[in-house]
């Protein structure tokens, strides 16, 4: 099956973050989107894999952060290539707790406090259907999907439900370069490197050290 219509359909960033029994823990979705308009419902996919995703069963409460443009990018590093399991995403970072759920400060397009309805199993992911019980407005331009892959050159890991292997990933993302350019791909994020990589590089996305480059 070819893939690309489905690599057209248009998303936005978000960090959710939830409570684990007390401690913030979250990480980074783009399938977020509003099921119902008055006393909004929205839905969001989440893999079973990642902790946060247990977190929110548990809690039954989380928050939606709407990444803008303007965001510290090193919030995608953080949320979406680490794990809640190994180490607390919320150090170092500025936050309150609001409705018993996390609200990160900074530069957003604003966020949305959830209350977990009802979870539809689909296989890898379930969808987790949530009512709105609050929203913070913000004023900065939504960062989309597009613009996370082709102004930050960024990729989803593998518990993205958009990921995509190197392999089948669109020249759109990995630009053609003539044959005597070197490519290398960052095992962890998916990054695309083009030229000689130094020794003490580190993947700009999610910081991997240059061991985790290999050759394309
Ligand atoms: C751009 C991007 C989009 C992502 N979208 C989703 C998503 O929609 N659903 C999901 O479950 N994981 C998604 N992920 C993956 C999680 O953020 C990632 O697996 C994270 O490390 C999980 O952390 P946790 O184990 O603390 O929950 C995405 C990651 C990135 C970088």
């Amino acid at each position: 099956m070819n893939i690309t219509p489905l690599q057209k359909i248009t998303y936005g960033l978000y960090v959710v973050g939830t409570s684990d029994k007390g401690r913030p823990t979250g990480c980074i979705i783009n399938t977020c989107f509003q099921v119902t308009s008055e006393n909004p419902i929205v839905a969001i996919s989440m893999n079973k894999n990642n902790y946060t995703h247990d977190a929110i069963i548990s809690h039954r409460r989380f928050s939606l952060a709407i990444l803008a443009e303007e965001s510290d990018t090193s919030l995608i590093t953080t949320f979406g290539f680490q794990s809640g399991r190994d180490r607390n995403k919320y150090d170092g970072r500025d936050y309150t707790w609001q409705h018993d759920v996390p609200i990160l400060k900074g530069k957003f397009s604003g966020h949305i406090v959830c209350e977990l309805l009802h979870v539809a199993d689909n296989e890898t992911h379930d969808v987790f259907f949530a009512r709105v019980i609050d929203t913070l407005p913000d004023d900065g331009t939504p960062m989309t999907y597009t613009y996370y892959h082709q102004v930050i050159k960024g990729r989803a890991p593998k518990n993205a439900p958009t990921y995509v292997e190197e392999e089948k990933a669109p020249a759109t993302e990995a630009p053609q370069t003539t044959t005597s350019t070197k490519r290398y791909v960052c095992e962890v994020c998916g990054y695309i490197h083009e030229g000689e990589l130094p020794d003490d590089y580190k993947c700009p996305v999610c910081q991997a050290p240059r061991s985790c480059f290999k050759e394309l």
